[in-house]
């Protein structure tokens, strides 16, 4: 059955059983914690999955433009790895794809379609492989846990990859914490954000970023918010990304005297994130100064106040399978 790719015609109706996963975007660094700590943040894609007899990917939504509808596809891709490992063959899939994740600015969209692919094909053969093998299967294709690790299991995650094993500890994010975010309106791929990082970085840096990332964790764990804004300073990553994001040097030097709790570049970027408490009365002027500063250095961007989310990737199960999936993401949404 022929169904067009921006989603006007019938749901996935081969007949076969369908999965839906809905999965977090998410922040990685969070300053001092390169390639280690990770947040889940309530902005989500949702992916469709079910066995065909003719592979077809249908991509709803502004934020899939470019992204492949052939085999090529990072989910059908992801799939088919699962089905290898869990040692059984499905090469021909159904799969639909709706994102509010805006790709390439360092809100982990494409760590949110690795994870939700794993997580749809793992529920589509009845969760033959565990949520740490999936974990592992993650990390080793992203490189790094970070994003992965948040998307996965939600909430604040601290972890490694050594490049053979990936092991984490999730912590539950503060209800008072809020993230506002400016995403500037350009693309940065992770793969340039990475190519300006030195191979090499003096023991004092080294020293600084452990000293701020452990103090960071502990300020999380013990709800100490007055140590966000001491601890969320970076000499790793950041000073080298600065000439890729105009304005980040200013917002990162000055955003806690307009009441960030602390602020960072979001992942690689060019997003920049900033913490807020949610009864803070500059919750305003913090956005006003985030984009008037962009602004100020040619940037234009957008805001957005996202909470961090508790749930990492979920198996949807109220889903219609009459329906498309945008129709089901819409009125998940409006309820
Ligand atoms: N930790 C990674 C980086 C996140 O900063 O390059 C990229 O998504």
């Amino acid at each position: 059955m022929n169904r067009p790719a921006n989603g006007s015609g019938p749901s996935a109706g081969d007949g076969g059983p369908k999965v839906y996963v809905k999965v977090p975007a998410s922040t990685a660094n969070l300053g001092p914690g390169f390639d280690a700590l990770g947040m889940a943040l309530n902005l989500y894609a949702w992916i469709e999955m079910g066995v065909a007899e003719r592979t077809e990917i249908r991509l709803y939504g502004s934020q899939m433009a470019g992204v492949p509808t052939d085999k090529s596809n990072l989910v059908y891709q992801v799939a088919q790895q699962v089905f290898e490992k869990a040692g059984v063959s499905h090469p021909e899939l159904d799969i639909a794809m709706y994102s509010d994740i805006p790709l390439t600015r360092g809100l982990g969209s494409s760590a949110s379609a690795i994870v939700g692919a794993l997580v749809a094909a793992n529920a589509l053969i009845g969760g033959k492989l565990s949520a740490y093998e999936l974990f592992q299967m993650a990390s080793a294709l992203e490189k790094h846990p970070d994003n992965v690790g948040a998307s996965l299991f939600g909430g604040l995650t601290v972890a490694f990859w050594d490049g053979e094993r990936a092991e984490h500890i999730r912590v539950e994010p503060d209800d008072r914490l809020e993230v506002l975010v400016a995403i500037p309106r350009f693309q940065l791929s992770t793969e340039k954000a990475r190519h300006v990082l030195p191979g090499e970085v003096p023991m004092k840096d080294a020293v600084f970023n452990i000293g701020h990332a452990s103090l960071l964790v502990a300020a999380f764990c013990t709800g100490r918010y007055d140590m966000i804004r001491h601890a969320m300073k970076d000499a790793l990553h950041q000073p080298y990304r600065a000439p890729l994001v105009p304005g980040m040097s200013d917002i990162l030097d000055r955003a806690e005297h307009h009441g960030a709790l602390g602020v960072a570049l979001s992942g690689a970027g060019p997003t920049l994130l900033a913490l807020a408490d949610a009864r803070s009365g500059s919750k305003d002027e913090l956005e006003r100064f985030l984009l008037d500063t962009l602004a100020g250095h040619g940037i234009e961007a957008d805001t957005m106040w996202l909470k961090p989310c508790t749930d990492g990737a979920t198996v949807v199960t109220h889903f219609d399978p009459n329906a498309t999936l945008l129709e089901n993401v819409k009125s998940e949404a409006s309820v």
